[in-house]
């Protein structure tokens, strides 16, 4: 039987350093976040990789969970000479077939590509209506305050939702207020030895439940 000219796998470390330089080769183009190695290494269990008759990283795509029934497809990417073949839709589906196995009813992404998405099975949603995404991702991306980015959602309505209304409520918007613990090491003076400082909270509007505490209505 012929070898097929492409597979899809997940990655391994050894994929690390080709993974990286598609990824940011299209990074430094604007298309997407780049990934250091030492990003890549931490969530390698992430990755799908697509791989020629070689053997050689032509395609990389990785599905972060975010929340029980919410996943995002992050750093899609396939090398300009493998492009145009399927290997993007063939990672993508990927993916999502994980997010499916793992139970997640929902898979997002962020993306300039929407036709390519639309054809994967996805529908353009208000980025807004995806705060938990927006406070744990977005809130440490460069472009937090000025995304142009399209957020989309494929929805696998035969995958039960999983959570409560709290978990919906973040997913859907409207965002409640919700206060985040947080550490206070030192107010002004040194901290005594031996002290790990006082647990505090802090409010913050419009952020859901990350692990934080809702707050109470004054
Ligand atoms: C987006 C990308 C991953 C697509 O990979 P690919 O292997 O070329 O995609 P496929 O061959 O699976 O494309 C499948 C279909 O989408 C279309 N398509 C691919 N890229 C597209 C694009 N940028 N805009 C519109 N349609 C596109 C293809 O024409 C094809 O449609 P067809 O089957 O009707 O001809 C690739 O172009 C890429 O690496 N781009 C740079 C990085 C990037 O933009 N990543 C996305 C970040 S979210």
């Amino acid at each position: 039987m012929p070898t097929p000219p492409f597979k899809i796998r997940h990655a391994s470390v050894a994929d690390v350093k080709a993974m990286a330089r598609i990824i940011n080769g299209s990074a430094e183009l604007g298309l997407m976040l780049s990934k250091s190695h030492s990003q890549l290494y931490e969530d390698i269990r992430e990755f799908h990789v697509a791989i020629d008759k070689q053997g050689e990283v032509v395609g990389v795509c990785g599905l972060s969970i975010v929340w029980a029934n919410l996943a995002e497809v992050i750093a899609l990417a396939v090398v300009p000479g493998a492009r145009g073949k399927g290997l993007g839709q063939r990672l993508v589906r990927s993916c999502m077939r994980e997010a499916k196995r793992l139970g997640i009813r929902r898979v997002m992404t962020l993306t300039y590509q929407q036709k390519f998405f639309e054809k994967a099975g996805f529908t353009v949603v208000d980025r807004m209506n995806l705060p938990m995404k927006v406070w744990s991702v977005c809130v440490n991306c460069p472009k937090n305050q000025a995304c142009d980015e399209i957020a989309m959602i494929h929805e696998f309505t035969s995958v039960p939702e999983i959570g409560g209304p709290q978990d919906m409520e973040a997913l859907a918007g409207p965002t409640p207020r919700y206060e985040v613990p947080v550490q206070i090491t030192s107010i002004g003076k040194p901290v005594p030895p031996g002290t790990r400082g006082a647990l505090t909270t802090l409010g913050v509007s419009g952020i859901p439940p990350f692990s934080g505490i809702p707050a109470k209505t004054p």
